[in-house]
């Protein structure tokens, strides 16, 4: 829902303030995804492939500590159990975890991904990549950046020289709707398609202009919420992969450097 002007510069000031806090959030936990990389991990099964180790629930304990420590009044949802109910207008939506089969392999692309909501209206976030030492992040009406430096989208506009990322669900084995007949319909159109295997670093990656366009069908809001703030703060478009308006609850996603989203949408729609 858009914001009144009226509302608009307490948000954006609110927002100025709480990004802040999440960016520091994000490096403490971070540090301790970074701490557990390449050690012995406890892991467990959540379905058939969909793994979930004790750093994942450590980088949460810590996460969700330091919000209720300092942010008594509000509310958390995060992948790994909390849903907390606040009273404060804001919410917190978390990935304490970015890419977890990468991390329990040692394979070096994983997050933690921090965003949040005021007043239901996604208003800034912050994620981590310890392995680079790069701290994405951004807010309502406030920019996006790496580290220190403002980064914008790229200006790609054609298909053949873009190069894009995607992902595929843990149901990937089972479920008819998969992501592969896209994958191998993009495939062709395009100049590349990655699957680093971290929603959010996929779409901070795009944010910066290393990627022009990020699809995926069956995502979280943890996996975005942080992220598509970045990316629209750095001047990125998001959509449903077929162009409707986009949530962070809605499953599937579009982003882009803009000028690529209408050839995106009609490719991904089977109109290209
Ligand atoms: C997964 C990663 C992956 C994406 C999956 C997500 P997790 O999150 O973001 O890139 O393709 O859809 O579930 O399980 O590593 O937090
Ligand atoms: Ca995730
Ligand atoms: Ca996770």
């Amino acid at each position: 829902m858009p914001i009144s002007q009226a509302k608009l510069s307490p948000v954006r000031r609110e927002a100025s303030k709480l990004v802040s806090f999440a960016r520091d959030l994000a490096i403490d936990a971070g540090r301790v995804l970074k701490q557990g990389f390449h050690r012995r991990l406890t892991i467990q099964y959540k379905g058939r492939i969909d793994p979930v180790t004790d750093i994942d629930f450590k980088s949460e304990r810590l996460i969700t500590g330091s919000i209720a420590k300092h942010f008594p009044r509000h509310a958390i949802l995060t992948e790994e159990g909390t849903n907390s109910k606040g009273t404060s207008g804001v919410r917190w939506i978390i990935d304490p975890l970015d890419g977890t089969v990468n991390f329990a392999h040692g394979f070096p692309i994983y997050c933690v991904s921090i965003g949040f909501e005021i007043d239901g209206q996604l208003a800034g976030g912050a994620i981590f990549d310890p392995e680079r030492d790069e701290l994405f992040w951004g807010y309502l009406g406030g920019g996006a950046y790496l580290n220190k430096t403002r980064i914008s989208v790229s200006k790609e506009t054609r298909l053949e020289r873009a190069l894009l990322a995607t992902g595929f669900a843990y149901d990937i084995g089972t479920a008819r709707r998969n992501n592969l007949g896209l994958f191998a319909r993009v495939a062709k159109k395009v100049q590349g398609v990655r699957r680093p295997g971290s929603a959010a670093i996929d779409l901070c990656w795009l944010a910066a202009g290393r990627l022009d366009a990020f699809w995926e069908l069956k995502l979280h809001p943890w996996d975005t919420a942080a992220a598509k703030i970045v990316v629209e703060e750095a001047g990125g478009r998001t959509s449903r992969v077929e162009g409707a308006a986009h949530s962070i609850f809605a499953a599937d996603l579009l982003a882009t450097n803009r000028l690529l989203h209408r050839k995106m949408v009609a490719l991904l729609s089977g109109r290209r």
